[in-house]
């Protein structure tokens, strides 16, 4: 499949008012296709860190940079991309089985990552090699 059809920008509502903003995202395919079993941020990264650098195999994600932003570069294996995570009303949907960098935090950057899955470090695929031979199929 093409990557571009495997990840999805999402754009939430914004419900703000003269008292500020507010952003709603709700799961079970109302705003992002999964139920939300897990929530967990990232902050405080320096500009020179790249973080995750992994797959997953099960878990679905949503990463939204409520304050601040990123880039992440998503490789399928054949293809990749970088988005930069610029509003809090955006989110960058991801299945399973993309490869993912995340880096270039700004200084005031909270990365807020959505998950359909509880945490479980067997699903994680930490070795580029090991992902490639996955996702061809190969032992
Ligand atoms: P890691 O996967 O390296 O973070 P990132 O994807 O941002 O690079 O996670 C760092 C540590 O935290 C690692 O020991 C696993 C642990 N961890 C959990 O226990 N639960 C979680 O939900 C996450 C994301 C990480």
């Amino acid at each position: 499949m093409k990557l571009e059809e495997q990840y999805k920008l999402i754009y939430f509502k914004d419900l703000g008012d003269e008292r500020g903003n507010l952003v709603v995202i709700e799961g079970e395919g109302m705003d992002i296709p999964f139920d939300i079993k897990r929530v967990f941020y990232i902050y405080g990264s320096d500009t020179t860190v790249v973080r995750g650098r992994h797959a997953n195999r099960k878990t679905e994600f949503l990463l939204v940079n409520v304050s601040g932003k990123s880039r992440v570069r998503i490789d399928n294996g054949r293809e990749s991309a970088v988005v930069e995570l610029n509003k809090p009303g955006m989110g960058l949907y991801l299945p399973p089985m993309i490869w993912k960098d995340m880096y270039d935090f700004s200084e005031d950057s909270v990365l807020l990552v959505l998950c359909s899955q509880h945490y479980d470090a067997e699903e994680y695929i930490r070795d580029y090699q090991t992902y490639l031979h996955e996702i061809n199929g190969e032992a």
